[in-house]
């Protein structure tokens, strides 16, 4: 029997050598990643085919009354229930039992809506601001500190702006692809993630080029196999449906990083070419910013080309964090290469535009605030009011709390807004959501903040 002493040994004193080593197992070459690799992936497809329909589909959860009139379309329940009635051919909903609460899938949902939208009073917020000719608001969130809760932020912030009644586009700069699983998304090549929209502005910024070569006298350079199957893809080839009626993405895959090494090859090869420029032209060419209300860019842990052309087509910015002083810390060093970085790109640009007596270009943003994710209030306080005190503005004042529920779910369900409240103590779901909705609500009131600023520049310039 162990001594008393020996008892209270931490852990990590007495490691037999020999025991160590037969326990250690054979040493792992390059095969061995292949091996892990395999092991996950079976896991995975495991998981991911666990709760999916026969046809493979995933689906969303349907809504109650209770939830829509709480949370969805600003009615009370009985006058909700009086106008379905008096409609019988709007959606009436299912019901477990025959006396049991009326469930709606999301689609019916945006139907009610628009319904109340229409006939109802005028007075009431049925239908979320969007001025009629302004574009879509695109919303980059963004941090290189790895784990602070981009992709949840983001992929929340477009459940519940859909939710809203708000038409989304969701765009995965990220090849670890967490936002693509997130919405199902299926990405079998870089073909189908933004890839071949970057490599078709690259190629187009060639094709003038060329022109001007032609017409120099000099040789125009031929675009490669990857450059013209590119000037043939639009965004609306890539773009896939997901499992929410509103919200569509453009998804992300590990081969999406090899547009790292690409892009500053091209840059190489054409001095000029506006790489930052790259989603935003793109869009705009294919319409985008008319078919959607808004568009969410999840971005990878870095500050890379994907994520400079994400932040640079951005009119929003969140710069998500934690409230510990090593991420405060950290995103101190990302906004000061944020600063770095577009600084050295305007100065070169107008440096080149002042040579040519052009207008000089300044990168702008509607707004940049930092959000603070897995708020724990009862360790953190202290530390979220100095960084409030030093961020001031740019930190928004609401925290996004800590919450099980996230960790909880599971492949198929992710996040708040997918869980079936039936799942969780209602106390605990109400809070948990709450937390969320007030996230949203922050964004929204910028959201709307901007977009009022340009509907009145828009109507000062006509007048
Ligand atoms: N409010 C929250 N409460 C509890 N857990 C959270 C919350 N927000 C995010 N998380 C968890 O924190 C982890 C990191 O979140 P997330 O993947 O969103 O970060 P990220 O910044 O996108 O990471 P990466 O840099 O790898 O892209 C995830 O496990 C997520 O479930
Ligand atoms: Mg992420």
């Amino acid at each position: 029997m162990a001594s008393e002493s020996q008892a209270k040994l931490p852990p990590y004193f007495s490691i037999d050598p020999d025991q160590a080593l037969s326990s250690l197992g054979p040493s792992t070459g390059t095969d061995g990643f292949g091996v892990i690799a395999r092991a996950c992936d079976a896991g995975r497809q495991d998981l991911s085919s666990r709760g999916l329909e026969e046809s493979g589909e995933r689906s969303l959860r349907m809504f109650s009354t209770w939830e829509i009139t709480r949370y969805l379309i600003p009615v009370a329940k009985g006058h909700f229930r009086r106008v379905l009635k008096a409609n019988p051919d709007l959606p009436q909903g299912r019901s477990e039992t025959t006396a049991g609460a009326k469930w709606f899938t999301l689609d019916e949902v945006l139907k009610l809506r628009a319904f109340f939208a229409a006939e109802g009073s005028k007075a009431k917020e049925y239908l979320p601001y969007r001025p009629a000719d302004l574009p879509a608001k695109m919303v980059a969130v963004a941090n290189f500190k790895g784990g602070v809760g981009k992709t949840s932020t983001a992929a929340h912030l477009a459940m519940s702006a859909a939710l809203d009644g708000y038409k989304v586009l969701v765009v995965d700069l990220d090849s670890q692809g967490s936002m693509t699983s997130i919405f199902g998304g299926q990405v079998e090549d870089e073909w189908q993630t933004v890839f071949p929209l970057l490599a078709r502005h690259y190629a187009g910024y060639q094709r003038l080029e060329n022109q001007r070569r032609l017409d120099r006298g000099d040789i125009p350079q031929p675009l490669d196999d990857t450059l013209s199957d590119a000037l043939d893809v639009k965004t609306q080839d890539i773009v896939q449906k997901t499992h929410w009626p509103n919200i569509d993405i453009m998804g992300a895959q590990l081969n999406l990083y090899w547009a790292e090494f690409q892009i500053p090859v091209w840059r190489m090869q054409g001095r000029g070419w506006k790489l930052w420029d790259a989603l935003s032209d793109v869009f705009e060419e294919d319409g985008i910013l008319g078919e959607y209300d808004l568009v969410f860019i999840d971005t990878p842990p870095a500050l890379g080309y994907l994520t400079i052309n994400g932040l640079a087509a951005a009119d929003i910015l969140l710069v998500p964090l934690g409230a510990s002083f090593l991420e405060f810390d950290s995103t101190g060093r990302f906004f000061d290469m944020l600063h770095s970085t577009f600084s050295s790109i305007e100065s070169a640009e107008n440096l080149a535009a002042r040579a040519l007596g052009r207008d000089e270009m300044a990168f702008q943003w509607d707004a940049v605030r930092a959000v603070v994710t897995r708020y724990d209030s009862t360790q953190q306080a202290e530390m979220a009011a100095l960084m409030q005190a030093y961020l001031g503005p740019t930190l928004s004042p609401h925290r996004q709390d800590f919450t099980a529920l996230i960790g909880q779910a599971g492949e198929q369900v992710q996040g708040i807004y997918e869980a079936d409240y039936r799942n969780f103590n209602r106390e605990t779901y109400v809070r948990g959501r709450q937390t969320f909705d007030v996230t949203y609500a922050a964004f929204k009131q910028l959201l709307i903040g901007a977009w009022r600023r340009d509907e009145l520049a828009q109507k000062e310039a006509v007048a």
